[in-house]
């Protein structure tokens, strides 16, 4: 993730307003990448399970110091923690196969957060009563937002299941808790809502997620209605089966998916275009631009909308 770009902390910054253009006309994924994605030897992927927010074996090591993120006006919490805390590796945003950057906060995550406000504040979304799944979650601000909107169901997906107990689990509760200043005072939490907590790889965690169809096309109401992920497509080799994993989950047919990230990773090969060349060789999802964000704190980063055609 050569190209990614944080403050001297490692953590992403706030996108400023005026760099944030928002698209409202649809237009069809841009493929511009038509080669097969590269091979790389493959590593045994850890094991795929859920993690439950009783579960407290976060190491002591890894304290969660919380810190306020302000996103368009609404204060969120969030925790630092690092990944020599964690897993005992040296301060690093990605170690393939083993950590996959979802301690850091990437500004991916903040610009998803701004553009589903905007659509909120438009009447274009509304999570009431809707299922929600954040893959690649890391910190989980995006569907901890949506939670906050009123989603029924929450489900966050991390390769790690140690970032789920360290971090998001702990971002989930600073952000819920009454007992935290600044609160989120302003937003309002389903009573009953469901919040579950998915580690392991794209290639299988599908058979965990409670809401993924067996049948792509089922119409018995199986299936996520928003499917929420940041920073997810920066490495080619894994675009094609995070693609085949939002397929699975995304409900049929009126299920949308927001996709947050950079045009281009330098050094990985990944991009949202790249990854929107993926979809668009498939032919079943189409694709529009929602917000493009230029603000010089790196390359330019890009919010898309995926639905089933
Ligand atoms: C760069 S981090 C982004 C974290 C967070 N979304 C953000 O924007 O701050 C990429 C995330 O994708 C997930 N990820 C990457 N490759 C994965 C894979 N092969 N299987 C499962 N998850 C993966 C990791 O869980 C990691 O948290």
């Amino acid at each position: 993730m050569a190209a990614a770009q944080a403050n001297s902390e490692g953590e992403a910054q706030k996108p400023s307003a005026d760099t944030f253009r928002l698209f409202s006309s649809a237009g069809s994924g841009v493929g511009i990448f038509d080669d097969a994605a590269q091979q790389v030897p493959a590593i045994p992927p850890p094991p795929c399970v859920e993690v439950l927010a009783s579960e407290s074996d976060v190491p002591s090591s890894a304290k969660h110091n919380v810190e306020p993120v302000n996103v368009d006006g609404v204060t969120l919490l969030k925790g630092r923690v690092n990944t020599r805390q964690v897993f005992g590796l040296s301060n690093s945003d990605l170690v393939p196969g083993k950590y996959e950057g979802g301690l850091k906060l990437w500004e991916g995550s903040l610009d998803l957060i701004k553009a589903l406000r905007s659509d909120i504040k438009s009447g274009l979304v509304s999570f009431g009563e809707k299922r929600v799944l954040e893959v690649g979650c890391g910190h989980g601000l995006p569907g901890i937002s949506a939670l906050l909107e009123g989603a029924a169901a929450v489900h966050f997906q991390d390769f790690n299941a140690e970032v789920l107990r360290c971090l998001t689990i702990p971002n989930l509760n600073a952000n819920i808790s009454g007992k935290s200043q600044p609160s989120p005072s302003n937003l309002t939490i389903c009573d009953k809502a469901e919040v579950r907590y998915f580690a392991g790889d794209w290639s299988e965690v599908d058979k965990l997620l409670p809401h993924v169809s067996t049948d792509a096309k089922d119409n018995g109401g199986g299936g996520y209605d928003f499917i929420l992920m940041a920073e997810t497509v920066y490495s080619i080799n894994s675009l094609q089966i995070l693609y085949n994993l939002i397929k699975k989950s995304l409900r049929h047919p009126d299920g949308v998916v927001y996709m947050a990230g950079k045009k281009y990773y330098f050094g990985v090969g990944g991009g949202t275009r790249r990854f929107l060349s993926v979809v668009e060789k498939d032919g079943v999802m189409t694709s529009s631009l929602v917000a493009e964000i230029t603000d010089g704190s790196s390359n330019v980063r890009e919010v898309w909308k995926l639905t089933f055609k």
